[in-house]
């Protein structure tokens, strides 16, 4: 079975996430549940990156100690990737002990070969972002990040030759056109930074005190976007002994981050590596920003939609389907209430739910539940099932949700479209006329097919679809779904209940 190792950033537990969040993470999830679908050996990795002076200041204004105050909010993130069905197999914390060690380790193997040096930081600092700029990086003299002032700047630091690698990742971005995607951001990161030539980084800090000591030199503490990077290596046992799947999982295979932080992991994350004489990851892909209204969802901006009500509202896999069908393909999306109850009622209440409980329902009303042994007939769904689904596996691997997304409603658009043009109520009329059978056991088999290519999206509908359905397990491997025509009768099938109750936009606000 191949490895198929996919990361989320480790979010920072300063405040509690909002929906704009959920989207990294409930993306990756999407693409680990598709990986798992076709037989790959998955490691799906996420956590919380917890140092640094954003942190330091919440705590004490908490009245609490940094590890108290980021404890109560990683249990906060853990309930949240809890209720949306995020499938992780490992959470890093920044503070877990093996990662503190390999971060050190990290940091000493880079001062020992001369990539880390110790001398003076004169420039620019964004306290949001926490990171150092050279005059020229900033944007109208603010933060090239996130557009907000910055300050001077002084101290003693150690930095990293940054500026070495130059020539060695110009070569690699040449070599690997796809390593950076969607394509304009690879064009940004050319223009915005490799065009200008990069300068040594800052990467310690003597002013704060919540973070990683460099071991050598404990008044130095280690910058905060080092030791978040170290954690996609650290996590797989890279200078510590808590694990030992380096050797099977690295190269990464999908970096997955919002568009703000391309820099971090297209850059810096890259020349880490090369200078710890290691692989490059395979891809970073950079997403965009859900907004509201124009507006990047963030807490500063108090526009922020609370996700766990939202889920509590219309329920889980309506928050991960609008996510994923709404976010175009590495671009901004907008978030409002409107575009959601639509979703809600229109994709899944009318389209797929509708389907569902139509076709299951004739099973029960002219079967008792149990479709007949059956003859399987010739019909247009099954071209559309086959070339769907292949259509489906395309733009999944090319992380693309929304294009993936649309293939299956093709498949439940056809298949309502099969029930109003056969008219099984019609054929009931007639006692004993095997077209009535024949035609519930193609939808049965549409149904079927649908219930495995959405299982990625929203895997707790798709559950209770494959149950109602009631067949053996084998019939929703990957594999199966190639072909049309599986299901074989007599098949007794399960009562379910709604899958997607229709909101009343009267009462669209929460
Ligand atoms: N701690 C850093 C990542 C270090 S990774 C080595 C960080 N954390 S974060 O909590 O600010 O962001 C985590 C993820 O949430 C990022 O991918 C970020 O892009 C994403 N989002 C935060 N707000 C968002 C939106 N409004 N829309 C979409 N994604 C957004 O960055």
């Amino acid at each position: 079975m191949p490895n198929f190792y996919i990361t989320t950033p480790i979010y920072y537990p300063s405040d509690n996430l909002h929906l704009g969040h959920c989207y990294t993470t409930v993306a990756a999830d999407a693409f680990a549940r598709y990986k798992r679908l076709r037989g790959f050996n998955v490691l799906f990795l996420t956590g919380t990156d917890e140092h640094g002076q954003k942190i330091e200041v919440k705590a004490v204004a908490a009245g609490k100690t940094p590890k108290e105050y980021v404890d109560e909010i990683v249990a906060n993130i853990k309930e949240l990737w809890d209720n949306l069905n995020v499938s992780f197999d490992r959470f890093i914390r920044t503070t877990d002990d093996y990662h503190v060690k390999s971060v050190q380790l990290i940091f000493r193997k880079l001062y020992e070969s001369g990539d880390i040096y110790k001398g003076n930081y004169v420039g620019k600092y964004c306290r949001p972002c926490e990171s150092f700029f050279s005059e020229y990086q900033l944007i109208n003299s603010n933060c090239p990040d996130c557009g907000r002032e910055v300050i001077d700047f002084s101290e003693e630091a150690y930095f990293f030759r940054l500026s070495k690698y130059q020539q060695q990742l110009k070569d690699f971005f040449g070599n690997n056109p796809d390593f950076i995607s969607p394509n304009s951001r690879a064009t940004e990161m050319f223009k915005n930074f490799m065009e200008i030539g990069l300068s040594d980084i800052c990467v310690s800090r003597t002013s704060i005190k919540w973070g990683i000591p460099v071991d050598f030199d404990p008044e130095h503490i280690v910058y905060v976007w080092i030791d978040a990077l170290a954690n996609y290596i650290s996590a797989l046992g890279f200078e510590n002994t808590q694990y030992s799947d380096f050797a099977s999982f690295w190269p990464c295979d999908l970096h997955l981050v919002g568009k703000e932080i391309m820099r971090f992991h297209t850059i810096i994350w890259p020349a880490l590596l090369l200078a710890l004489g290691l692989e490059l990851p395979k891809k970073v892909f950079g997403h965009g920003w859900l907004l509201f209204g124009d507006d990047k969802m963030s807490k500063s901006k108090g526009n922020v939609v609370e996700p766990l009500q939202l889920c509590k509202r219309f329920g889980v896999d309506a928050i991960r389907y609008f996510l994923l069908r709404e976010m175009p393909f590495g671009e901004d999306g907008v978030f409002s209430m409107p575009v959601l109850i639509a979703r809600i009622n229109t994709d899944l209440a009318n389209d797929l739910g509708n389907l569902v409980s139509r076709v299951t329902a004739m099973v029960f009303k002219y079967f008792n539940g149990v479709l007949p042994k059956t003859q399987q007939e010739e019909c247009v769904l099954r071209e559309v099932c086959v070339s769907a689904t292949e259509s489906f596996a395309h733009f999944m691997d090319e992380f693309n949700p929304p294009r993936a997304i649309a293939e299956v409603w093709k498949i439940i658009v056809a298949a309502n479209r099969y029930v109003d043009e056969s008219a099984p109520w019609a054929l009931a009329k007639e006692s004993g006329n095997p077209k009535l059978s024949g035609t519930l056991l193609n939808l049965l088999e549409a149904i079927r097919i649908i219930s495995v290519l959405i299982s990625p999206i929203i895997p707790e509908s798709a559950k209770k679809i494959q149950k109602q359905l009631n067949l053996q397990q084998d019939l929703y491997s990957w594999v199966s779904i190639k072909t049309f025509g599986l299901i074989s009768t007599p098949q007794q099938i399960n009562t379910g209940v709604a899958l997607f109750p229709r909101i009343d936009v009267a009462q669209g606000g929460y």
